[in-house]
């Protein structure tokens, strides 16, 4: 089996792609960490200032790459996996994609002290990436879970009642 867990930055990948793992016994992949190890940085802003964006996404779809071949893992996806629709062609192959659906006030109250989003730092252009990258959640989810005021466990049981 092969989950990946797309979504925006917030809305609790990291954390379900964790309790789900535990209940299905399949291994978490974190891309993000991955990216960060790929690219010899420290941080996922260190990439960003350092590196430039581009540099990230081309990690992103090189890590995508070689998780077409894996099985036995849920992947938890950075926010922006979507942008390139070769990520989820990737991804997609012997996998299933959930979209976690939250909305953005979630988010932003989740979200409020983080700085390790370098995305999420310019607030003008938040609701701009939101709204734009929603249409393709909503497109390349198999599945979409409606996230908001469920608890961990809540969103969890949905999940494996409809796998
Ligand atoms: C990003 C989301 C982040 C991380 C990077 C870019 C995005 O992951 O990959 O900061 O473009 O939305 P999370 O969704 O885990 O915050």
């Amino acid at each position: 089996m092969k989950i990946i867990l797309i979504g925006f930055m917030g809305s609790g990948k990291t954390t379900v792609a964790k309790a789900l793992a535990e209940k299905l016994n399949l291994e978490v992949i974190e891309m993000d960490d991955l990216i960060v190890e790929r690219s010899g940085r420290k941080t996922i802003n260190e990439i960003f200032e350092k590196d430039g964006e581009i540099c990230f996404r081309e990690l992103e779809i090189e890590i995508c790459k070689e998780l077409k071949n894996k099985d036995n893992i849920i992947v938890s996806t950075g926010g922006g996996v979507v942008m390139n629709k070769i990520n989820i062609d990737f991804l997609k192959e012997n996998g299933r994609v959930i979209f976690l659906k939250t909305p953005l006030k979630t988010i932003k109250k989740r979200l409020k002290n983080s700085k390790d989003r370098p995305l999420f730092q310019n607030k003008k252009n938040v609701k701009k990436i939101f709204n734009f990258r929603q249409k393709l959640y909503e497109e390349y989810g198999d599945l979409i879970i409606d996230t908001n005021s469920k608890t961990i466990d809540e969103i969890v049981i949905n999940l494996i009642n409809l796998l």
